[in-house]
């Protein structure tokens, strides 16, 4: 995606859109995209500007809070290791925090919690994210989480990230010394636009190729129309694995 083509869609339509709502990283291409940049976009033209950052949680430094996005919302099951059907995330920008005007969709957990159990008529939201939780949270998702927010908080976010490039440049690095012809990267290769994603095109649509990397025992994901999505991440796969990884696409390419 491309600035500039938001741009003219603001320039053209901005007096008519509420909302602006992307991927902070686009779940296809796996760009990175600078939501500093948007937010400022987006307000110019008095859009609200919000990210889905399911690919973004735990595989960039998201910066919400100076990014000056309004809001953010993501799930827990992917960078942050909590397992399908695990609790989401959410952030409120804190200029939003008091805002009692803002609509929203309240449950019982949206009320302050010193009057909670009063069964006031008077509804008394929290402030900021808390304000827009429904029910009970689910104990053992927290549980999985709590794991792993832990270990990002023991290993820092800087040091994944330091390593997630490494591990990235090198998977690109291999897979661009391949020099073939049937596969393209269409990730951006500048690491500031992107996490540990690289989304390699393939030609013809040969879905094949992706089965059997699978059956070497690779886990990859195939997007259609003709993208396999590979995502080394710095927690847990190794360089070595990177480099056997790519030394299976070459089988698997020269078969
Ligand atoms: C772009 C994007 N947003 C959100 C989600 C998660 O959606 P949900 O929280 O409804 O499971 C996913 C999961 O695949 C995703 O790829």
């Amino acid at each position: 995606m491309r600035y500039e083509d938001l741009e003219s869609i603001l320039e053209a339509n901005g007096n008519e859109i509420a909302l602006i709502m992307i991927g902070g990283v686009n779940y296809y291409t796996g760009q990175y995209f600078d939501l500093k940049r948007i937010a400022a976009l987006g307000h110019k033209y008095g859009c609200m500007v919000g990210f889905d950052c399911a690919h973004g949680a735990g595989n960039v430094e998201l910066n919400l809070h100076d990014s000056g996005a309004d809001f953010a919302v993501w799930c827990t099951y992917k960078y942050m290791n909590s397992g399908p059907g695990s609790l989401s995330g959410c952030f409120v920008h804190e200029r939003h925090a008091n805002n009692k005007q803002l609509n929203r969709f309240t449950g019982w957990w949206s009320h302050n919690k010193e009057t909670r159990f009063n069964m006031r008529d008077e509804f008394d939201q929290l402030p900021g994210a808390e304000g827009w939780q429904l029910s009970n949270p689910p104990i053992l998702s927290m549980a999985a989480i709590r794991a792993s927010t832990d270990l990002f908080n023991e290993v820092g976010i800087k040091a994944l990230v330091k390593k997630s490039r490494q591990l990235t440049g090198y998977f690109e690095f291999l897979i661009n010394a391949l020099n073939n012809n049937d596969i393209k990267i269409i990730t951006p290769s500048n690491p500031n636009e992107r996490g540990c994603q690289l989304s390699i095109q393939v030609k013809n649509a040969n879905k094949t190729w992706h089965h059997k990397l699978t059956e070497a025992g690779v886990i990859s994901d195939w997007r259609e129309p003709d993208v396999i999505r590979c995502a080394p991440t710095p927690f847990y796969n190794s360089f070595e694995e990177v480099y056997r990884m790519v030394e299976k696409l070459k089988v698997v390419l020269n078969d």
